[in-house]
């Protein structure tokens, strides 16, 4: 999917959608670029404005606190709620070493907590 917006000062998000890891499946979204806009704003943004059905967590925004927002930001493991957007395209997918539930969204539960 892309989605051109009238906004000049844009970035593009490349995202990982879909239930099976092995299936690459990415949409396309353009988003505003603002300086000190975060991954996780960006991501809530496509939420509000584009397509309400894409998957991501988070709980504490910005507090570096909860850990439920990391995902892999050009292939690294990043916190999506710290990592500054970007001016150029950004790949955005879910952890790989964790089972993945959809889209942004893995299993990060310890095995110990599980019941
Ligand atoms: S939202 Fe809690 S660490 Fe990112």
């Amino acid at each position: 999917m892309n989605i051109f917006l009238d906004n000049k000062n844009t970035t593009t998000l490349k995202v990982f959608r879909g239930t099976d890891s092995n299936i690459n499946d990415f949409n396309f979204f353009e988003v505003p670029f603002n300086d000190g806009a975060s991954i996780l704003d960006a991501l809530n943004w496509i939420r509000e404005n584009i397509d309400e059905s894409l998957a991501f967590r988070y709980s504490c925004i910005n507090a570096n606190a909860c850990k439920e927002c990391m995902v892999l930001v050009n292939g690294k493991t990043k916190y999506s709620c710290t990592t500054r957007l970007s001016k150029e395209t950004t790949t955005i997918e879910p952890l790989s070493n964790k089972r993945l539930i959809r889209d942004l969204v893995s299993d990060i539960v310890p095995p110990k907590e599980k019941l």
